[in-house]
C-alpha cells in the first residue's frame, strides 16, 4: 500500500498538465483503477485482514483525491501565471495618435458660438430646415409682394397639383426660428438659433446651403446699447482678442427697425486677417430692434416688451477664423480638406479651456 501511495503521490506531483492528471485519476481510482480493484478484493478477505485494510485504503483514496484536486489548482495558477506573463503590456507607453475622424470647421464655430453665447444666458432653439412661407415670410413683416422676397434666391417644395396654398420653402434664414422661439417661450427670451440655410447661390463665397447663427433677446427695457455689448463681448471671445471696434451701419430688415449691418475693425496685411486692428472693415452681421410687428407674430406683447436680434453667417465666421479661403470647399467631402482644416474630437471649446487651440 506505502508503494502504491508514493507511485501516485510523485506521478501526481510530476503530472504536466490537466490531460496528464486526468490520466492518473482513472488508473488510480476510476471504475478500474488500481485501487479501485484493490478495494473491490476487501471482500475476499477475512474480517481481521477486512479490518486493518478497508480504513487504509479508504484513507489512502482520499490522500490521492485530494492530491489530484491540489494539483489542479496548482496548474490553473501555473497557466493563469504564464498567461499574464505573455500579455503583460506597459500601461506606461505613451498611446500612439491616431485621428481618423475630426470636427468640421463648421461644427467647431457652432460650438465655439454656442459656448460663447451660453456664457451671456444665451439658450439653443431650433426650427425645421422646410419652413412655412408663413413663418419665413409673413410673420418677420415680409408680406407676399415684399421686394424681399425676391432677394432671397429662394427654393420651393412642390405642391400637389391642384393645391393652392403657397408652398413652404427651404428655410432661408434662422430668422424664423425667432417666432418659434417666442410663440414657444414667450418673453423674457434669450436665445441663440444656429443652423442650415438655403438660397440659391453658387460662387467662392456663396453656397446653396450655408449656415447661420440667429440671436433673440427679448425684455422689457433691452435696447440697441445691449445689442452693441454683447456683439462686443461676442467678437472678443471669439476672435480670441482683447480689443475689438465694431461699427454699426444704417441698413434696411424688414423684421427690425431700426437695423443695423455690423463691421469689424480689421486689417489684412499679407492676406493675414488681424481683428481689431488696421483700417478696413469687415461686415460681420446684420442685427437690429425687432419690429413690433415681428414681436405680434411671435404672440407678445410690443407695448410692453422690446428687444433686438442678429444674424450672422456661421461659415463666414469659420473662414474668417481659420483662413479659409473657398466656402466651396467645405461641402466638397475631400478628406485632404478635411484632415487640414479638421478639429480633433476631444477639444471640445469652452471659454475657460480656450476656444480654438
Ligand atoms: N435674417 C437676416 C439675413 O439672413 C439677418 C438678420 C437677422 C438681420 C436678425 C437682422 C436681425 O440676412
Amino acid at each position: 500500500m506505502d508503494d502504491l501511495r508514493q507511485k501516485y503521490l510523485d506521478a501526481i506531483a510530476n503530472a504536466g498538465d490537466e490531460t496528464a492528471l486526468e490520466d492518473l485519476r482513472v488508473q488510480a481510482i476510476g471504475k478500474k483503477g488500481e485501487i479501485s480493484l484493490k478495494m473491490r478484493e476487501l471482500g475476499k478477505m477475512s474480517p481481521e485482514e477486512r479490518k486493518a485494510a478497508g480504513p487504509a485504503l479508504n484513507a489512502l483514496k482520499d490522500e490521492i483525491t485530494s492530491a489530484l484536486a491540489a494539483k489542479k489548482e496548482a496548474l490553473a495558477d501555473a497557466a493563469l501565471d504564464q498567461r499574464l506573463r505573455a500579455e503583460w503590456l506597459d500601461v506606461t507607453l505613451p498611446g500612439r495618435p491616431r485621428r481618423a475622424g475630426t470636427i468640421h470647421p463648421v461644427s467647431q464655430v457652432t460650438e465655439e458660438v454656442t459656448a460663447i453665447f451660453a456664457d451671456m444666458g444665451f439658450a439653443v432653439a431650433e426650427g425645421p430646415q422646410i419652413e412655412s412661407d408663413w413663418y419665413n415670410f409673413d410673420a418677420l413683416n415680409i408680406p407676399p409682394e415684399h421686394p424681399a422676397r425676391q432677394e432671397h434666391d429662394t427654393f420651393f417644395m412642390s405642391r400637389a397639383a391642384g393645391d393652392d396654398r403657397p408652398p413652404h420653402v427651404l428655410r432661408t434664414h434662422t430668422s424664423p426660428v425667432q417666432i418659434r422661439a417666442m410663440q414657444a417661450q414667450g418673453a423674457p427670451i434669450r436665445v441663440i438659433a444656429p443652423g442650415r440655410v438655403y438660397r440659391c447661390d453658387y460662387d467662392q463665397t456663396h453656397t446653396p446651403m450655408f449656415h447661420q447663427v440667429e440671436g433673440l433677446a427679448i425684455g422689457e427695457d433691452i435696447s440697441m446699447a445691449n445689442l452693441k455689448w454683447v456683439l462686443e463681448e461676442f467678437c472678443r471671445a471669439f476672435f480670441e482678442v482683447d480689443e475689438v471696434e465694431l461699427r454699426f451701419r444704417a441698413s434696411h430688415f424688414p423684421f427690425t427697425e431700426p437695423s443695423a449691418e455690423v463691421d469689424l475693425r480689421c486689417s489684412w496685411e499679407g492676406g493675414q486677417l488681424k481683428v481689431g486692428e488696421g483700417d478696413d472693415w469687415m461686415e460681420i452681421l446684420g442685427s437690429g430692434m425687432v419690429h413690433p410687428k415681428v414681436l405680434q407674430a411671435g404672440g407678445i406683447d410690443p407695448e410692453k416688451f422690446q428687444g433686438f436680434a442678429f444674424g450672422l453667417g456661421i461659415d463666414r465666421l469659420a473662414m474668417l477664423k481659420y483662413g479659409i479661403p473657398d466656402l466651396r470647399a467645405f461641402f466638397d467631402s475631400d478628406l485632404r480638406w478635411l484632415r487640414h482644416y479638421g478639429f480633433a474630437a476631444l477639444d471640445v471649446p469652452t471659454l475657460h479651456g480656450g476656444l480654438s487651440r
